[in-house]
């Protein structure tokens, strides 16, 4: 959700903020810009609508500086155009900024400082960037008319100021929004996530919501609110450059469902032991087995997952959950139980609709704990537990291996606390073993690629609309099916439980409507199959996915049999091939769907 790097003291201040934006580009992609110096007297201030490659297209050979910053855009406030693309300058071109978030009272601020100023554009950073100048032709430095402006503002940021007049410093603040220092030797660097710099350096600093930082080429200064110096120890990211490349796959997406079987060997081998026994920070497990209620807090595909995980945990710890969406427990919170444990899924951990209910959650003093694949992440520092779901990056903006990942934590912290509490059906379960033969399944569905391409071309070739239908967990994959379908491919798809249907949508049935059905339940198997019976007959064109021992014939595609409490794992697999090939198909980029972007940092 918006993406900023920054340079400062590297000859070649054009090519590795190029470099960086590209690697932030899940972040949005329907603008971007670079502002580049090199001293007072040569600026280049570039903006393209659309993606880096467009960006990149436009600027010439003679783009040279060793200060710059730059942002790729998802546009919130103003269209996608190269006029709202950031960087901002001020009127008098002295400030230039780059922006994260959302700021809440522009309009106000517009009404108050800079009702005879002309903004260029509709964008709500063009108003910080102009409060800067007001405050700095009020007399102020440039440092105390960035603070003072920061001390109006309203809302969340990350932003990176340049002043043209002395462009040997970077400004950089944050608040709620994601931004990291990069240490190099002579230079430093700017990225809204680590992966953007990890060519460069793979030193970073935290900044913390409220600091105000001072990056110069070889000198970096943290100050707190009231002007204080902070110290603060630098790390080094655990990230391997190999994991963020496609390498010789066509799509990240691709990648990541690939990926899938060797995450699921990795969280055997993190959270299990060899004699089957799960490996869960007690006092987590304490914490959830006292209390009288989980709270599943999520947006998206990780909502979805928070389905399966409601399941797990019912049956194996014996405790009630209420899975939420994150945008809407915020602001409507239901009547709470008496010891609330709020458990946050998220995959990037920087979610801001999630990250408002921890931050509310946390004032009520309930304790809570977040499933996250981004070590360091904000809803893993904010909340009292992490743990990760050790799924490596997840770059295409569709969620796969993170849907996965969570199941899978989700079903060993589950096991944890069935085991605590003496639960015959936890203690039975043979986690470890369960997720290994789970692997190689996983293996042997992502082999059928080729088949599965085959069966899209004949179900959703020429469709506008799908249904997904199942009960149960097959209800709650269906949901995940349908989200991972439509926000790719363009096909209008539901996830519906199948026996639901007849109560309305069912109206929307007609000749030749693609229907997948999901069986992986002997419970419920022959209802769905009822429910698929009735759909045909209103002429559906039905697809089931099906366990091997609760299948027919005419099954379009038949998965082995799992153990019955992770069947989520394998029959997902299948739905994001089907996703991925439809979306192929129909020639769109199945790595960076329209509208879209990963990590979701504004409410
Ligand atoms: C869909 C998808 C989104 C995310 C959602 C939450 O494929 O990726 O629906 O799941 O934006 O993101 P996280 O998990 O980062 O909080």
């Amino acid at each position: 959700m918006c993406g900023i790097v920054g340079v400062i003291g590297k000859k070649n201040a054009t090519e590795i903020l190029i470099q960086g934006l590209e690697k932030l580009e899940y972040r949005g992609y329907d603008s971007a810009g670079i502002y580049v110096t090199s001293n007072q007297q040569q600026n280049y201030l570039i903006k393209s609508q659309g993606r880096i490659a467009d960006l990149q297209s436009k600027i010439g050979k003679d783009v040279e500086g060793s200060i710059g910053i730059g942002h790729t855009r998802w546009a919130t406030h103003g269209e996608p155009s190269e006029r709202n693309a950031h960087p901002h300058t001020s009127g008098n071109d002295r400030f230039v900024l780059v922006h994260n978030g959302v700021i809440e009272n522009f309009e106000e601020i517009k009404q108050e400082y800079l009702q005879n100023k002309q903004l260029l554009g509709e964008t709500d950073t063009e108003i910080v960037v102009y409060l800067i100048e007001y405050f700095a032709e009020q007399g102020l430095e440039t440092k105390e008319a960035f603070k003072k402006a920061l001390s109006i503002i309203e809302g969340s940021y990350a932003f990176a100021l340049i002043d043209s007049e002395n462009p040997e410093v970077i400004y950089v603040a944050k608040n709620k929004s994601p931004l990291l220092i990069g240490l190099g030797k002579d230079f430093n660097v700017i990225c809204s996530d680590a992966m953007a710099m990890l060519q460069e350096t793979n030193r970073f600093l935290e900044i913390v919501d409220g600091e105000m930082v001072i990056v110069k080429a070889d000198e970096i200064k943290i100050e707190d609110e009231k002007g204080n110096a902070v110290y603060r120890e630098s790390y080094e990211a655990q990230l391997d450059l190999n994991d963020i490349e496609k390498g010789t796959y066509p799509y990240y997406m691709l990648k990541e469902i690939n990926d899938q079987p060797t995450v699921m060997r990795r969280i055997v081998k993190e959270y299990t032991k060899q004699n089957g026994s799960v490996v869960i920070e007690p006092e987590i497990v304490e914490k959830i087995k006292a209390s009288d209620r989980v709270y599943i807090i999520a947006c998206g595909t990780s909502y979805n997952a928070g389905w399966v995980g409601k399941a797990l945990i019912e049956k194996m710890a014996q405790i009630p959950v209420e899975v939420h969406l994150s945008s809407e427990f915020g602001y409507n919170m239901p009547l709470l139980s008496k010891n609330p444990f709020f458990i946050f899924l998220s995959q990037s951990g920087e979610t801001a609709d999630s990250r408002q209910v921890l931050v509310q959650t946390n004032r009520l003093g309930y304790p809570s704990l977040t499933l996250t694949n981004v070590a360091g992440s904000t809803l893993s520092r904010e909340a009292d537990y992490t743990l990760l779901l050790l799924a490596g990056p997840e770059i295409a903006v569709a969620s796969t291996k993170a849907y996965t990942a969570q199941i899978a934590v989700l079903a060993i912290v589950a096991k944890a606390i069935g085991d605590a509490s003496g639960n015959e059906q936890s203690e039975k379960f043979d986690i470890a073993h369960e997720l290994s033969v789970i692997a190689s399944i996983m293996e042997t569905i992502i082999d059928e690629k080729a088949t599965i391409d085959q069966l899209v071309t004949e179900y959703l070739s020429d469709t506008r609309n799908a249904f997904y239908i199942g009960r149960g967990v097959d209800y709650y994959v269906s949901m995940e099916a349908s989200l991972k379908l439509k926000e790719i491919s363009y096909i209008q798809a539901e996830g519906f439980a199948a026996g639901e249907l007849k109560h309305g949508t069912i109206a929307l049935i007609e000749k030749g409507t693609p229907v997948f059905g999901v069986i992986t339940d002997k419970k419920t198997a022959a209802h769905t199959r009822g429910n698929l019976k009735e759909v045909e007959s209103r002429g559906a064109h039905n697809f089931v996915i099906s366990l091997a021992s609760l299948s027919k014939e005419s099954d379009q595609l038949v998965l082995p049999d799992v153990h019955s409490l992770l069947t989520p794992l394998v029959s997902v697999v299948p739905t994001q091939l089907i996703a991925y090939f439809a979306t192929l198909q129909r020639g769109y980029d199945v790595d960076k769907p329209r509208n879209l972007a990963k990590s979701v940092t504004v409410e």
